[in-house]
């Protein structure tokens, strides 16, 4: 493939990350990533959060009885990690391939986020537990010491806690989910075969003066925040380098409008109609067409010990609809990036 090549053809993708919500938002968002990937890797922060076994399965029955006719997406499960949840329920959902990894929240980064960890330390036994067994920590990796600047908040939570953790718990598989920083994509690249990150779309084409374009930008506000342009560019550079730290992770986060068109908007970026798109628009406009099948479907699995996709799908630079904001119950969800949508189309190959 030439590196002005327009089209593309790949393994079948999976996201890394994704909220997929619950009830009729789920209902309306799921047809979208079941339509881009394969699996994803579906985040646990609902309204109870996913903390046991049972809830995991339930919700897990929730996502198969809303896809659609004839889908055989497969949504991968977490738990939600809280200060006092408990290792042997860890443990179990992992041994019964409920789920297939924990998050840890720390209390009060984000959406949902009021259940999780409060001190790292809380959960030393539930991690001693995970790394005997194999089992992924996936991180947001932000500090919530709100002395510390918003757009510094990854790379302290680095220094104050991921680079400690990586020490205590030398065998411990961590994925760093949606890096926004240099820093963080270097910390990863150096963290060896047992350290992975997902990286966004969005983090790959907008900075932080992207909020703030002609007036203020709700629907490109996400945590961890866009950083400085130089962040992003680095952020390009490691995702299309095909190093297998770095795999794909849309972090599709949907909301209503309402609530982020607010006085107080929700963190947040609904990508799922252009994810992959959005990918391909990066690896096109960096020349590196040829390393996203690494970045979207073999990095992953090989960081999860999960099997490659079967099938194939293709991306062209060619003109398709633009795709619309999903409608709920009278509101709506506005889709990142349209114009990748607009710009680049996605078949089975
Ligand atoms: O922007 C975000 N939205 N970041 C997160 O960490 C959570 C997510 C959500 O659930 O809305
Ligand atoms: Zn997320």
């Amino acid at each position: 493939m030439s590196p002005a090549s327009t089209a593309v053809t790949i393994r079948r993708p999976d996201d890394w990350h994704a909220h997929l919500r619950d009830g009729a938002v789920m209902a309306a968002v799921l047809p979208h990533t079941a339509a881009q990937f394969a699996r994803a890797i579906v985040m646990p922060n609902l309204k109870p959060p996913v903390t046991t076994v049972a809830l995991a399965s339930a919700y897990r029955d929730r996502i198969l009885a809303a896809l659609p006719a004839g889908s055989d997406f497969r949504p991968l499960m977490t738990a939600y990690l809280t200060d006092s949840i408990d290792k042997a329920e860890i443990e179990r959902g992992f041994a019964d391939h409920v789920w297939v990894a924990a998050k840890l929240y720390p209390a009060g980064a984000t959406t949902n986020s009021q259940h999780g960890v409060t001190d790292i330390r809380h959960i030393y036994p539930v991690l001693e537990v995970m790394q005997r067994i194999g089992m992924p920590l996936l991180v947001h990796g932000e500090v919530t010491d709100h002395t510390v600047d918003i757009f510094d908040r990854e790379q302290v939570f680095i220094e104050r806690i991921l680079l400690p953790l990586l020490k205590d718990f030398p065998a411990l598989k961590v994925v760093l989910e949606h890096i926004t920083t240099a820093e963080a994509a270097e910390v990863v690249r150096e963290g060896g075969p047992r350290l992975g990150a997902t990286i966004t779309p969005h983090h790959l084409m907008i900075n932080r003066s992207s909020l703030f374009e002609g007036g203020i930008r709700p629907h490109l506000y996400c945590l961890p925040i866009a950083k400085r342009e130089r962040h992003r560019l680095a952020l390009r550079k490691a995702a299309t380098s095909g190093a297998a730290c770095y795999f794909l992770g849309t972090d599709t986060a949907p909301h209503l409008a309402h609530t982020k068109e607010a006085a107080c908007g929700c963190a947040g970026i609904f990508n799922a109609p252009t994810a992959m798109q959005a990918y391909a628009q990066v690896f096109h406009e960096e020349a590196a067409l040829d390393r996203l099948e690494a970045f979207a479907s073999l990095n992953g699995p090989r960081f999860y010990g999960l099997p490659l996709n079967e099938g194939k799908i293709r991306l062209a630079l060619a003109a398709a609809e633009a795709p619309q904001d999903v409608e709920i119950e009278g509101d709506r969800v506005v889709v990142f990036a349209p114009e990748c949508g607009a710009a680049w189309t996605l078949s089975a190959a």
